[in-house]
């Protein structure tokens, strides 16, 4: 059975009331999952990843949100930034790429890879992009962070009102500053950067720090920030609609820099870092924010995957059938079983412990996304890590693909055709797979979340914890994408092996493709909650090197931004 040709459906989207339609549905299940996207507008681009940013939420307590008794309510929008609204304006001068969108104005600020909460408060964010604030209750977009002035500008192609800024799209929030820390870099260095939430960023020089590929997470300790280069590979020719010469790197350095030498340190002046080497290549890893015993990071290793080359007309599978002309624009799916690791670095002595491992070339093949417990005591003590792993997909690998790998791909490990996907749950720290359960070979399970069982209860924790926090005590609930229509499925998080507790599902209703998703205890609306914010009118200063009509566009989009004109109208 195939993975859902509707992945890449092009229908607008659609807000839905959904139903219990299996199980009962937990009495304590609340807050809202958000769920971050590219529009389906954009899925006939060479890379479906860059489409503009939207977003959906579904309440996860009945009857909330305009959804009637007994019903949940799924809604969702495109996000108007000034990237989405030039081009809705002027769609003429806009290029998809394999890197991005291109245009006179600038790249567009796709944020459309991870919501970020903050509090109440709620981001889009991109790798390639600064991350924007949305409003969680309406979708309203609020501002970029920080002035493009105060970022570096990767200054390839015209960009008159919209930077190119690269950056992360995992973003975190330290708990005992109450500030974002992320990252700019450029041309292989590394810049951190520190926000507090209103006003200016603040951003440090990593001194000896190097960028071989790009950067897609940041991690902290309690002491410490972590940045490990990920395996995204950019080839310049690229950039100009040529072919992959090289595989990702099979290895990249880890940066480990002291939170306390960035506090001390005036922005723009140099700030130390330790440097590793890490292999299998990466893009997603976590550290356990109590550092006591050494920093501790759970590593996602990503080994022989390539999300930076897509499906094109031609293109021949892993079993050599031509390619499904539904799948064009897939990213590259793993030709090697998943790796998971455990390190603890000591920075002090320059050491590495080697602490667990996870890998089951029989099972476990094509692990994308986690449901964590993002609370601070979630983080400082975890307990559970779940994971879905799409299972070994041939159809998703090209022999382009494996070509390029053929030195690093051992065929001995590639099954003998798909494998189903799973929803996995690992004990911290020792990932022993404790609990799993296979889902349908044509489902496409999406971005899991960790709901805890009663957020709030306990006063002295925070706001996002339960009062048995860690992972274990509350619901893993799972988007399922499938051409048969979509649903959630709830599993109790101790016990996913027993399958799901509760589905809600809508007859008929399709979800495209989408990325990260993230738990908030509650979608209040932020606009107007005091906060100082960019405004794009603020950011025209350059508007002068546009041809007259397009400096007039982007006037028009300022004001509409500026008196809060919907977008399209
Ligand atoms: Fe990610």
């Amino acid at each position: 059975m195939p993975l859902p040709r509707s992945l890449f459906c092009r229908d607008a989207p659609q807000d839905h009331d959904l139903t219990v339609t299996g199980g009962k549905w937990p009495a304590g299940l609340t807050g809202e999952l958000v769920i971050s996207a590219p529009h389906p507008d954009t899925f006939d681009a060479p890379h479906p990843f860059f489409g503009e940013g939207m977003m959906y939420r579904l309440s996860l307590a009945a009857g909330s949100h305009g959804a009637a008794p007994g019903t949940f309510a799924w809604r969702q929008s495109t996000i108007a930034s000034p990237s989405a609204r030039l081009r809705a304006a002027r769609p003429d001068v806009f290029t998809a790429t394999m890197v991005g969108v291109q245009s006179p104005f600038g790249p567009v600020n796709a944020a459309n890879t991870a919501p970020v909460p903050w509090g109440d408060r709620l981001f889009a964010t991109w790798d390639a992009g600064r991350p924007t604030e949305v409003d969680p209750l309406t979708f309203a977009y609020l501002g970029e962070v920080g002035h493009r002035s105060q970022w570096i500008n990767l200054e390839v192609g015209p960009q008159p009102v919209l930077p190119r800024v690269m950056s992360t799209a995992h973003p975190v929030i330290d708990p005992d500053r109450n500030v974002m820390w992320t990252v700019n870099h450029s041309w292989g260095s590394l810049h951190v950067v520190r926000w507090d939430g209103e006003g200016p960023i603040e951003r440090w020089p990593i001194a000896g720090a190097s960028i071989p590929q790009s950067v897609h997470t940041i991690s902290q300790t309690r002491d410490w920030l972590i940045v490990a280069d990920c395996a995204y590979k950019v080839e310049p020719q690229v950039l100009s609609g040529g072919s992959r010469t090289q595989p990702a790197n099979p290895s990249g350095p880890v940066h480990l820099i002291r939170k306390a030498d960035l506090d001390r340190t005036p922005p723009g002046h140099d700030v130390p870092c330790q440097m590793f080497e890490l292999a299998p290549e990466t893009n997603h890893y976590y550290a356990t924010y109590d550092d006591t015993d050494g920093i501790a990071i759970l590593f996602e290793h990503t080994e022989n995957a390539d999300i930076a080359m897509t499906q094109k007309a031609g293109d021949i599978d892993a079993l050599g059938r031509p390619c499904d002309p539904a799948l064009r624009g897939l990213y590259g799916f793993p030709m090697a079983p998943d790796r998971t690791t455990y390190l603890v670095f000591d920075p002090d002595r320059g050491t590495t412990v080697h602490r667990a491992e996870q890998h089951d070339p029989e099972r476990l093949w094509s692990r994308q996304l986690n449901a964590i417990d993002w609370s601070t005591e979630g983080r400082t003590a975890p307990t559970m890590h779940h994971t879905v792993h799409q299972g070994f997909r041939p159809e998703a690998i090209t022999q382009e693909m494996l070509a390029l790998y053929r030195d690093r791909v051992d065929p001995s490990l590639l099954p003998n055709g798909e494998t189903p996907p799973l929803l996995v749950t690992s004990s911290m720290p020792d990932l022993a797979v404790i609990g799993s359960w296979e889902l349908g070979q044509d489902d496409f399970p999406s971005s899991p979340i960790f709901v805890p069982r009663d957020p709030g209860a306990d006063a002295n924790k925070s706001r996002y914890s339960g009062s048995d926090p860690g992972g274990h005590d509350g619901w893993v609930v799972l988007p399922v994408m499938n051409d048969g229509g979509f649903r959630v499925e709830v599993y109790d998080a101790s016990a996913i092996g027993a399958g799901p507790v509760a589905t809600a599902s809508k007859p008929g209703m399709i979800v495209p493709f989408a990325l990260h998703a993230a738990w908030m205890p509650r979608a209040v609306s932020t606009a107007g909650d005091g906060h100082s914010r960019l405004s794009f009118s603020d950011e025209l200063e350059r508007v002068g090197e546009l041809p007259g009509d397009l400096a007039d566009v982007a006037r028009q989009v300022a004001d509409d931004l500026r008196h809060g004109v919907p977008l399209g109208t």
